[in-house]
Formats: structure tokens, C-alpha cells, sequence
């Protein structure tokens, strides 16, 4: 259990003032833990915690793309990882697996480590496409890939900020069938779940054998919180 990755991801839920008191209270995490600020305050955090990681990144290294950052940047400022098709940035951004595709290939090319994120909606499970759904995401999006440099991140959509999470028998399947996948691409990744994970669950669902850790939305964006997941995951 102790070895579980925990990955903040904090989305746009912190202000200045927020940023400045997170870090002040947050230090000595195990370097299992990976942060995602928000872009702007990468540097506030980058040369106080080992594993930063980007929100998105655009892929292509450089030019005239107003509003878009780079892995290639990203990378020299000292960010090591990069959350890739987050079902936000899919449903905003209106992102494509094709995109997803090009995002991973910059970001490996860019020696960024990449967090890509795959997941259902409700309407798919409840019609029984779960397994249709992933395997379409990872067939698309891992298309020409074979790093192991890749961390999969199972987030059923609709648990996503809601408190809706899965059994954990749900949960087991789920994550043996994307592994079954990944094994069938050559690719030995590890699989960590999202969807309403806090203090509260994670010491529960940290007790599913085949999940190797956790991304965090809106809990990681609370020090006290964080502090606490941390120490219920190392107990
Ligand atoms: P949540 O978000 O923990 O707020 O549900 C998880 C995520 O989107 O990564």
C-alpha cells in the first residue's frame, strides 16, 4: 500500500492566496506523489516538490500558438509529467483520441511522463460499453506508442466531482480489463483510479489489489486533506 501513487491534481480550484498557504503547509511528501497546478503557478511549486506535472499541454514544441504550452517547454522549466485527455479538457476543448494520440508522442518526445486519463460516461455503462469505450480510447490513443512511460488513469466520467464511485468490484474488473489491454499492446503500465477520491474512501479503495494509486481532484486542492490521504496511503 505504501507504494501507491497519489497525483494532485488541482484543476482551477486555487487563487494566489490558496497556492502560497498550500505550500507553506505541504512538505516532506513521499515521491510518490505527483502535483498538477494549475500552469501559472508551475513555478511556485516546481523547485520545492520532485514530480510536477502540466494540466495539458499542445503538441506542437514551438511557434506562433497563441495560448498554448508545449511539452518542450514545460520540460525545461522542470515539469516532469503531463495529464493527457482529462475528460475535461476532452469535453471543453472538444479533444479528439487522434489529438490525444499527437499529445502523448510530443510529451514521450519530450521525455514528460505522461498521465493519460480514460473513462465512461454513465449512459455507456449503464448500456454495457465500458470495456467498447476503453479499449477504443487506448487503441487510438496509445497508437504508436510503446513507452512504459505512460501512467493510465481510470476515471468513469460520472464520478467525477460527484461522489458517485463505483464498487470496488466494479472498480477490480474495470481495471483488470485495461491491463489485460495494455499487456495484449506490450505496454506493462501502471493503472491508478479517479473519480471522487478523498479522505474519506481512499484507505477503502486503496484495499483493491490491481490499483496502483489514485489521481484527486477536488481534495487535492485542500492541504489538510492532502496531508491526510498521504498518511492513510502510507499507514
Ligand atoms: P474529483 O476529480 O476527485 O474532484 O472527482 C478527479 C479528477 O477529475 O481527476
Amino acid at each position: 500500500m505504501e507504494n501507491k501513487l497519489l497525483v494532485l491534481n488541482m484543476k482551477m480550484y486555487m487563487d494566489i492566496d490558496d497556492v502560497n498557504n498550500y505550500i507553506k503547509k505541504i512538505s516532506n511528501l513521499s515521491n510518490n506523489v505527483i502535483l498538477c497546478p494549475e500552469s501559472i503557478y508551475i513555478p511556485y511549486f516546481i523547485n520545492k516538490y520532485d514530480n510536477i506535472a502540466i494540466q495539458s499541454i499542445y503538441p506542437i514544441d514551438k511557434g506562433a500558438y497563441t495560448g498554448c504550452i508545449s511539452a518542450y517547454h514545460a520540460k525545461k522549466m522542470g515539469v516532469n509529467y503531463a495529464i493527457v485527455g482529462h475528460s475535461e479538457c476532452r469535453k471543453y476543448f472538444n479533444l479528439t483520441d487522434e489529438y490525444i494520440n499527437e499529445q502523448i508522442l510530443s510529451a514521450i518526445n519530450n521525455n514528460l511522463k505522461v498521465i493519460l486519463c480514460i473513462g465512461e460516461t454513465l449512459e455507456e455503462k449503464n448500456a454495457l460499453k465500458t470495456k467498447e469505450k476503453l479499449k477504443y480510447q487506448l487503441d487510438v490513443d496509445l497508437k504508436g506508442i510503446n513507452s512504459n512511460d505512460i501512467i493510465i488513469a481510470y476515471e468513469p466520467i460520472f464520478s467525477i466531482g460527484t461522489g458517485n464511485v463505483p464498487t470496488n468490484d466494479d472498480i477490480y474488473d474495470t481495471i483488470e480489463y485495461v491491463k489485460e489491454i495494455l499487456r495484449e499492446k506490450g505496454l506493462n503500465s501502471i493503472v491508478i483510479y479517479g473519480g471522487s477520491v478523498n479522505p474519506k474512501n481512499i484507505k477503502n479503495l486503496s484495499s483493491i489489489s490491481n490499483v496502483d494509486g489514485f489521481i484527486v481532484g477536488k481534495s487535492s486542492s485542500i492541504p489538510e486533506e492532502v496531508l491526510e490521504m498521504e498518511k492513510l496511503l502510507r499507514s
